[in-house]
């Protein structure tokens, strides 16, 4: 039940009897690692308090739609986006048929219709309500429109009933609420990336860096949270945002990356060195700024400059070194360099691409890549860098999981 690790969870909670269940529910999806965030409907708060499912979820339980103060916090639109899934257990007959007419007459009813993510409902109801045709013919516009059904079970009712309109029990929501991702070809996996430049200081104004806009590490980190990685992203200065869940160290030069990468390793499964580095650094940082020496007539100026560690042959000399993956950007030769590097730096797959065509060089939104490894050599077609990190992190994934088997048989 890995699937569900890191995913984010709207529990819309209606006015059932069932709603005590709920709390079961929240602990079942944080249990297994989901964040959840709760939404109540008025009738919902008749029979649980949302005091309760707050400090169940450990956050606060969204109410209103037209509550300014909420909406400032996280409007339901943000909460919308916000989800990797809408689960609405209990769902009523009232909510369904409000869902099915497509009513956004409050804040339940307009997030479902808001969100582009899997909503899903657990019907609780008397069995009568159940077969009623109404009802059913409800049930089947929402099959219609994508919206999935976890139950109902048969069974005694809380009204003394037997028969069909139970909520199916958390433990079995939760599981059927996992089905709902495909199995992530990284759940579990720890995955490290370094992205962007390093910036080699000279003097306190100056400084030796390069294009990297970090944009194709950053989609990478973005793609493996999606997968199911838990990411820790080692990056040098940016200007683009962190993406959502993802550990970002802040570095500035190659010897500070070399030390987070190192300090961060245990544990990681996957390295990925994205990141540009400067291969040389200034010998000597210079405390005060360099000035032109009027006196002088010399037209150069020498700064000597001294090899920085390579982080990514570092890792792979570690004594159990994680599943390596480099990038080459190269400006000519491309492949044939790409598995010179591959060799030298003992990696399991190294990225290559022409950074010398401006339509895919290091600050373009696009990239066009060649993936090679010992027994793989595959070539991806220009594609948006988060295109191309999805299908990236498929092949990376795969390959890993062949690596690991290979290394348990050994
Ligand atoms: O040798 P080159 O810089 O072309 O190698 C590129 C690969 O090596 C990239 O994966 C890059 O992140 C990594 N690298 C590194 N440390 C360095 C230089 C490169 O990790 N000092």
């Amino acid at each position: 039940m890995q699937r569900l690790r890191n995913k984010r969870v709207v529990l819309g909670v209606t006015g059932g009897i069932a709603a005590y269940k709920s709390a079961e529910l929240i602990r079942h999806l944080t249990k297994l690692g989901a964040e959840v965030q709760v939404v109540m409907t008025s009738a919902a708060c008749e029979f649980i308090t949302p005091l309760t499912l707050q400090a169940l979820s450990h956050n606060p339980v969204h109410l209103d739609l037209l509550d300014t103060k909420a909406e400032a916090a996280m409007g339901h639109i943000e909460l919308a986006r916000w989800a990797d899934l809408v689960l609405v257990a209990p769902a009523t007959a009232d909510f369904m048929a409000r869902l099915a007419g497509g009513l956004a007459n409050d804040l339940l009813t307009t997030l479902c219709l808001a969100t582009s993510a899997p909503l899903c409902l657990a019907p609780a109801m008397n069995q009568g309500m159940w077969r009623d045709s109404k009802t059913q013919q409800n049930c089947q516009e929402l099959l219609e429109r994508n919206i999935r059904l976890f139950g109902p079970s048969d069974g005694s009712q809380a009204c003394g009933d037997i028969g069909p309109g139970r909520m199916l029990e958390p433990e079995l929501i939760v599981e059927q609420a996992a089905d709902v991702f495909e199995s992530d070809i990284l759940t579990g996996i720890n995955l490290m990336i370094t992205a962007g430049p390093t910036r080699e200081e000279i003097d306190p104004v100056r400084y030796i860096s390069n294009y990297s806009s970090g944009k194709m590490g950053y989609a990478l980190a973005e793609a493996a949270v999606e997968a199911g990685a838990t990411v820790t992203l080692v990056s040098g200065p940016v200007t683009i945002p962190a993406p959502d869940r993802v550990s970002v160290i802040d570095v500035t030069s190659a010897r500070e990356m070399h030390q987070a990468v190192h300090g961060n390793m245990n544990g990681q499964d996957i390295f990925i060195g994205c990141a540009a580095v400067s291969d040389y650094r200034p010998e000597e940082i210079l405390r005060e700024k360099i000035k032109k020496d009027p006196d002088n007539a010399s037209e150069t100026l020498d700064i000597r400059l001294v090899r920085n560690p390579d982080i990514i042959a570092s890792v792979s000399a570690l004594e159990q070194p994680p599943f390596v993956v480099g990038f080459a950007a190269e400006t000519q030769n491309v492949l044939n360099y790409a598995a010179d590097k591959l060799n030298r730096k003992q990696l399991d797959l190294i990225v290559a691409n022409d950074v010398s065509d401006r339509e895919i060089g290091f600050s373009s939104d696009n990239n066009e890549v060649a993936i090679l490894g010992k027994d793989l050599e595959e070539t991806l077609p220009r594609a948006s860098k988060k295109v191309l990190a999805r299908k990236l992190l498929k092949i990376i994934g795969r390959s890993y999981h062949t690596w690991k088997t290979e290394q348990e048989s050994a």
